[in-house]
């Protein structure tokens, strides 16, 4: 179909401009297009012309609202339903720059109340700016207006230039713009409205019907090169075993400094695991169906440790150990929902759960662990996000640990991967604190990439588990596709899985030369 229409319309015209423009107009698919202009340029039918447009792209400020929603929304969840709360309060519930903006755009909005006690006007409501932000991250258009006013607020960068392809390649890369790709396309040197069905082989039917007399047959290649059979095998092993492989060597990291392996074969988690337990707000962003895949059935958990239960409820609602809680009623229902795991982390705090029960029989004993498994997130699937992903985590449980320890067990495991350089920025997590993003810088990119993320576990946390005050956690958590990504020049995630594979990786590679062996 989209052969015939580029063939036809070439036929009476000198050029087709934009493969993109092209499809719109003819109501065609722009990826059938541009399957249609490869393979006619293969066989010389056409001349395309590679053409590339940048398009808007989120700024690391967009960026974190795409994950975490606006700053009105974040400030609007943090301010209780019903009553009121102390500015000072509020300001220490959320981050601080957040604070800032949110407070004024969600006055703006008329959403709040402000003045010395924060109060909210209405009960309800949409974050906007987030589903504006994830749009744009998925490469669709938006309405002139939010994009002047996204702009305006420096959440997104626009470009809209054209460009030819033998500027840009020089001056973009791929992970820190986004770019769409079309096609401009001529006649080419053996151009005709329809394509000549050429035959490979002469069958016997061709000899038995006498059509050989009249069919074209395709050209003989002699020099060709047939892939070398050695290496075919080993791509084809490497692909498919690639995920296995990496975690494999991870695992062997671990292994070497001591870690022990938690056992993470459940996908459905509940929301306490998962949040409560790691002292995360029932109204925080990250609970919302926006973000994490809730289950329908079953929905909701069949037990949870009742004792246990309670003591979070508490630190939620009112704090203790030194800590002030978030001063929110606590609601059973929402720590019952079943959800896929949104991060190993659940897993942690299962296992750090039983370590504090198990102290309190006999006698604290440290520990050393690491998992490494899928999560979900319900995410649009773009270059660089998928809505379910694999993640390391690693933690040490002992007495007296401090953020010098942290730091020097993530020197130790991410030299060990390969990436000596790092560099760590404060951040915040509702279960650690301090915490910390940790940064590699990527040689082919020239730049520091985000690589994980850290802290130590709050003690809101771990007390009501039962650990002593003299207890610590060190903990960090990194997606396993982007160090992947970043040790083997990989700019795309969905190379990594699934048929977009590139086979050349494995040659290019050390990890797969050590694979085969
Ligand atoms: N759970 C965090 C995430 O999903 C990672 C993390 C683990 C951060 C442990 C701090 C401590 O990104």
């Amino acid at each position: 179909m989209a052969e015939e229409v580029i063939l036809g319309y070439l036929q009476n015209h000198d050029e087709i401009s934009d493969s993109g423009q092209f499809a719109t107009d003819h109501g065609l698919d722009h990826s059938d297009v541009v399957n249609v202009i490869k393979s006619l340029h293969g066989f010389r039918y056409v001349d395309a012309q590679d053409i590339k447009r940048e398009t808007d792209v989120l700024t690391e400020e967009g960026e974190k609202y795409a994950e975490q929603g606006s700053p009105e929304v974040q400030l609007f969840l943090a301010v209780p339903a019903e009553g009121s709360i102390l500015k000072e309060e509020l300001q220490k519930l959320v981050d601080p720059a957040v604070f800032k903006i949110g407070c004024s755009q969600a006055a703006k909005n008329k959403w709040v109340q402000m003045g010395n006690q924060i109060s909210r006007k209405v009960q309800h409501v949409e974050d906007r700016i987030k589903d504006l932000l994830l749009q744009i991250r998925d490469g669709q258009e938006i309405d002139t207006g939010d994009k002047k006013s996204l702009k305006a607020r420096k959440l997104i960068a626009v470009h809209t230039r054209l460009v030819s392809l033998v500027v840009l390649v020089f001056t973009t890369c791929d992970l820190c713009s986004r770019t769409w790709k079309g096609y401009s396309v001529r006649k080419g040197p053996d151009y005709a409205p329809i394509r000549r069905r050429t035959a490979t082989d002469l069958t016997r039917e061709y000899l038995q019907g006498g059509d050989w007399r009249n069919i074209e047959f395709k050209e003989y290649n002699f020099s060709a090169k047939g892939p070398p059979p050695e290496a075919f095998i080993a791509h084809k092993f490497i692909f498919t075993r690639l995920e296995v492989w990496v975690k494999e060597r991870l695992k062997d990291i671990f292994r070497l400094m001591n870690f022990e392996e938690m056992p993470t074969n459940r996908y459905v988690e509940s929301s306490f695991w998962n949040f409560d337990a790691l002292f995360q707000p029932q109204q925080h962003p990250a609970r919302d169906s926006h973000d994490t895949f809730f289950l329908k059935a079953p929905e909701t958990t069949k037990q949870l440790p009742e004792d246990y239960v309670e003591l979070v409820k508490r630190v939620h609602e009112s704090g203790g150990y030194g800590s002030r809680g978030y001063g929110y009623d606590w609601k059973r229902e929402e720590a019952n929902k079943n959800l896929l795991r949104t991060h190993t982390t659940a897993i942690s705090s299962r296992m750090l759960y039983a370590v504090a029960q198990l102290a309190k029989q006999q006698s604290f004993t440290p520990k050393r662990y690491f998992s490494i498994d899928r999560v979900f997130r319900n995410e649009a699937v773009d270059r660089t996000h998928l809505a379910e992903f694999h993640q390391i985590e690693g933690l040490v449980c002992d007495r007296g640990l401090t953020l010098g320890h942290l730091i020097g067990v993530l020197q130790d495991f991410f030299s060990r991967l390969g990436m000596d350089k790092l560099k760590f920025k404060p951040a915040y997590n509702p279960y650690t604190e301090p915490s910390m993003e940790i940064f590699s810088y990527h040689k082919g990119l020239g730049k520091w990439v985000e690589i994980g993320n850290s802290g130590m576990f709050r003690p809101e946390m771990l007390r009501p588990m039962g650990f002593s005050e003299d207890v610590n956690v060190i903990a960090w958590g990194l997606s396993l596709e982007r160090p992947t990504m970043i040790l083997y020049g990989i700019d795309n995630i969905r190379e990594l899985f699934g048929h977009k594979v590139d086979l050349a990786l494995v040659k290019r590679n050390p990890l797969c030369l050590i694979g085969i062996q």
